[in-house]
């Protein structure tokens, strides 16, 4: 991690907890990092049916942790079944979302031009995205992990502001390593986050690429965080599985200070 970008720990809670598991979760998380709040920042990311009573929770208990959603539409408001727009985020006090996770790649059709549509769309309320990229296992094997990664990332971030890209939070989760225990050796993975800073700072400068921040994601565990964030271009991580359990994702934040 380099010392000028505060480390934030994002946890993906994907289709897990209601409303009231994820309070309880939400609590136990609070408690086992106390003390941690100037030097890291956390962020959790609920399901949109938790975010309610986590919102109300972080206000009424003056909690440090930030809130993200998983997922946004692009739209304003419309005859747009089942999709929630910014506004709604913004309702909540929503922080951060998750967009193009390579899960709503595979299952929901998302592409590198729907990710850039819900990028642009979350700055006009200025909600922060945590853009996410990462190659499959066969783009891996044949060594074309870099390349595929900085198209992804161009695709998603296109036509924003220098100061909106300084903002960024790009998650780097190689697909062969979400939910399977396996993961890149650190210096791998720094390498290809180096890439996507180096590609923000082809598009908006080198003081965007300087503040943007770049995250690991995939198996990220108490045991193998540390060896992430001692690389010089990762600045935290979004953490799936171990985020569900309070003491994990608490180990993993005190790992990042
Ligand atoms: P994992 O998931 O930590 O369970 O591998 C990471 C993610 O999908 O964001």
């Amino acid at each position: 991690m380099a010392g000028s970008r505060k480390p934030l720990i994002a946890g993906n809670w994907k289709m897990y907890k209601t409303s009231g598991e994820g309070s309880v979760l939400v609590s136990d998380v609070v408690d086992a990092i106390r003390g941690t709040e100037d030097d890291v920042e956390v962020v959790v990311c609920p399901p949109f049916t938790a975010l309610r009573s986590i919102s109300t929770m972080i206000e009424l208990d003056g909690l440090s942790i930030g809130l993200g959603a998983q997922d946004v539409f692009w739209e304003e408001e419309g005859a747009f079944t089942g999709a929630i727009a910014p506004r709604m985020l913004e309702e909540f006090s929503c922080r951060y979302c998750i967009v193009g996770h390579s899960e709503r790649r595979e299952f929901f059709g998302e592409t590198d031009e729907t990710v850039n549509r819900k990028v642009q769309a979350l700055f006009r309320h200025d909600i922060t995205p945590i853009v996410c990229c990462g190659e499959s296992l066969s783009v891996h094997d044949a060594g074309n992990a870099e390349s595929f990664v900085r198209d992804q990332v161009r695709g998603g971030i296109a036509g924003l502001t220098p100061e909106q890209a300084a903002t960024l939070v790009i998650a780097y989760e190689p697909i062969w390593a979400i939910g399977t225990g396996r993961t890149p050796v650190p210096e791998a993975a720094n390498d290809v986050a180096r890439a996507i800073r180096a590609t923000v700072g082809a598009m908006y400068g080198p003081p965007a690429a300087t503040a943007a921040r770049v995250l690991y994601g995939g198996s990220v565990k108490p045991e193998n965080a540390s060896m992430f964030f001692g690389e010089p271009d990762i600045d935290g991580a979004l953490v799936g599985g171990a985020a569900l359990v309070a003491s994990s994702f608490a180990d993993i934040v005190h790992a990042a200070r």
